[in-house]
């Protein structure tokens, strides 16, 4: 297995989630039924919100595996097919601690110190040349295992340096990689083709601080040490209008996989902190991200036009949103058609003037699969946002946000139709963004001043947005909580009253529209023991 692979679930898992049933299926065999239903295993795993709404009677889920429900089965045969699990759990288990072992080897066989190229850590002296030589040298490691990069304590100040495959980045505690604060140390590049142009200006844009493009198995991590991009001047070249292109962010990949940023605190990005643009597989992982609330764009991770994104404990505190999923702009974005989809993010701590979470503005190449739990946001302008505008197309579906605690949050959920910002006269204002299946879940706000500002669009409602058990406290009496404006959904226990748009319940003949919400309810139902068995063992192998 490769070194890159970090959730030891991930890769690992699905191998054994195979197996297993493959083996699941050997023992059912000789039912046809079963065999048959196994045959779309894959969707199973797929599609787990729409496959357990089969624990209801009388509830068809879309699919093909609908068959499940009819199994004829002995009890002899369920208690094998438990102990069966039993042991494959047990071995799944062992093989997870197995990867992990294997895995905290991201130990390279090979490791020189920035020192040794020349560079002097005294915050004065510049080191691009120094990062960018040890990089040149450590490539011929990388069909030999890959190799790292130590950089120990020290403040290491250097210009923008591009990365390679099958390379560690490692800073000791107490290292600190600045930002020039010379522009030309940053030196300009083609935009995205999913933009068109540069996000603030026509043209090109600053590269970031560490970039790296068309990389496999790339490694920024340590003992906490800090990237610190020193961004206050270029802000303040934002807000005097002196800028010639883009600003630069702190970290962007391009078009790699195998990413991991973790352990980790990266300080005063320039513009946003962390992107991944056209990138799969990365994780971000125990981080802190640190700007001034008031600091102009600093979002916090932004995973652009990336599919399977791991973000977990991290805690963001910046002047823009925390995170913010994106896949393009406008007919730039619609024409390069890359969506962002499989992003998880578990447990994020933090503050900001922007959102929590948002997806958009720019979200014309589709947004879907996004799962967000355990999140904590306080003192913060928006909990969940979704930004968009005629003119995106492009969607955003098949959202879940659960376990969301706020905290002295203004709107916490705010859905914007009308965001604007286009990058040229071009785009086509017919081109609408199909919002749907946008499900919040276990979400509790105190001293909120409205519960959700949810505005779609004339002749583009928003449909299938689903609320369950979300309490709020609200400190603005005064004002209506809700003000929804063309968009449909369905509730249960939501307070204050929800919008009338919204409130239609959420009955079992819905769990097809609710994103993810069969799973939840179904759970507290009387259901087909062999099918629990099934899902929760499925569920069990797969998280
Ligand atoms: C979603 O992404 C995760 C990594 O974050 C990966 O392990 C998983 O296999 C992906 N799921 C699908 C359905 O591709
Ligand atoms: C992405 O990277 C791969 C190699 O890693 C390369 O073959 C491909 O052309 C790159 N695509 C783009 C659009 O950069
Ligand atoms: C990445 O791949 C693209 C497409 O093949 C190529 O044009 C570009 O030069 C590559 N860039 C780097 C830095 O390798
Ligand atoms: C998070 O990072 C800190 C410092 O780098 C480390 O001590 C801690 O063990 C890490 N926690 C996890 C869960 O990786
Ligand atoms: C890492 O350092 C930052 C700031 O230097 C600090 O706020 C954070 O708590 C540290 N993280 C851990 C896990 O020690
Ligand atoms: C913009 O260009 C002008 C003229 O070349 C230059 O003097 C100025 O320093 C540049 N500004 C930035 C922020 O790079
Ligand atoms: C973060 O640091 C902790 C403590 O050193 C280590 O156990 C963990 O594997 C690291 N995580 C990553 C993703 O590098
Ligand atoms: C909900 O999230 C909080 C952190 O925000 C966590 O402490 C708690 O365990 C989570 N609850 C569940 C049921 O996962
Ligand atoms: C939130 O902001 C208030 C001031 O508006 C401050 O007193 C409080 O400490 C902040 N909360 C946290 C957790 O930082
Ligand atoms: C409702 O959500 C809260 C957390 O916000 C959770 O503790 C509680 O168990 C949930 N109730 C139900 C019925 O799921
Ligand atoms: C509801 O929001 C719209 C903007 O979407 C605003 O124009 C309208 O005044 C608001 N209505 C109320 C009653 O607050």
């Amino acid at each position: 297995m490769s070194q890159w692979v970090l959730p030891e679930y991930t890769e690992a898992g699905t191998t054994h989630t195979h197996v297993t049933l493959w083996l699941i299926t050997l023992i059912f065999d000789y039912n046809l039924h079963a065999a048959l239903a196994f045959g779309g295993g894959d969707q199973t795993l797929k599609h787990k919100g729409e496959s357990a709404g089969q624990c209801l009677p009388g509830v068809r889920p879309r699919g093909e595996i609908t068959d499940l429900t009819h199994m004829k089965r002995s009890f002899s045969l369920v208690d094998v097919l438990f102990l069966l699990l039993l042991v494959l759990l047990t071995w799944v288990a062992m093989g997870r601690s197995h990867c992990k072992a294997a895995n905290s080897g991201d130990i390279r066989p090979h490791s020189v110190t920035i020192t040794e190229f020349g560079a002097i850590g005294d915050g004065v002296t510049l080191n691009t040349k120094a990062f960018q030589n040890a990089i040149f040298y450590l490539n011929s490691f990388a069909d030999k295992g890959g190799a790292e990069l130590f950089v120990p304590a020290g403040r290491w100040l250097t210009g923008s340096f591009d990365l390679i495959s099958h390379l560690t980045l490692w800073l000791d505690k107490n290292a600190v990689i600045l930002g020039s604060q010379n522009s030309d140390d940053w030196p300009v590049i083609d935009p995205l083709p999913s933009y068109g142009r540069g996000r603030e200006l026509p043209g090109g844009r600053h590269r970031s601080l560490i970039y790296g493009r068309n990389l496999t198995d790339v490694v920024i991590t340590g003992d906490n040490g800090t990237i610190d991009g020193q961004g206050s001047i270029w802000w303040n070249w934002f807000r005097k209008k002196t800028l010639n292109y883009t600003r630069p962010h702190l970290v962007e990949l391009m078009n790699s996989t195998g990413v991991v940023i973790s352990n980790l605190t990266f300080l005063n990005s320039p513009f946003w902190t962390i992107h991944p643009v056209y990138c799969s597989h990365v994780t971000i992982q125990n981080v802190t991200i640190l700007a001034p609330l008031e600091s102009p764009n600093t979002d916090g991770i932004d995973p652009d036009s990336s599919e399977n994104v791991y973000i977990e404990d991290c805690y963001i505190s910046t002047g823009d949103d925390l995170i913010a999923i994106k896949s393009g702009w406008d007919e730039y974005g619609i024409s390069y058609a890359r969506p962002s989809r499989n992003i998880t993010i578990h447990r994020l701590v933090g503050a900001t003037p922007s959102a929590g979470i948002a997806i958009g503005s720019e979200m014309s190449g589709g947004v879907s699969e996004v799962h967000a739990e355990n999140i904590h946001l306080y003192n913060s302008s928006t909990g969940i946002r979704i930004k968009t505008a005629p003119g995106r197309g492009g969607y955003v579906r098949n959202i879940l946000v659960s376990n969301m605690s706020l905290a002295y949050v203004d709107v916490a959920i705010k859905f914007t139709s009308h965001y604007g910002e286009h990058p040229d006269e071009f785009y086509d204002p017919n081109a609408l963004p199909v919002i749907q299946s946008i499900t919040l879940k276990d979400v509790v706000g105190d001293n909120i001043k409205y519960a959700g500002l949810l505005e779609g669009l004339q002749g583009d409602n928003f449909v299938d947005i689903c609320l369950s058990n979300i309490t709020f406290d609200i400190i603005n009496s005064a004002e209506n909580p809700w003000n929804c404006s063309y968009i449909h959904g369905y509730s249960n226990l939501v307070y204050p009253q929800i919008c009338e748009p919204l409130q239609e319940r959420i009955y079992p003949e819905h769990y097809s529209d609710c994103y993810h919400l069969s799973n939840h309810l179904c759970s507290s139902s009387k259901q087909n023991e062999g099918a629990r068995l099934l899902s929760s063992s499925i569920v069990s192998v797969q998280f």
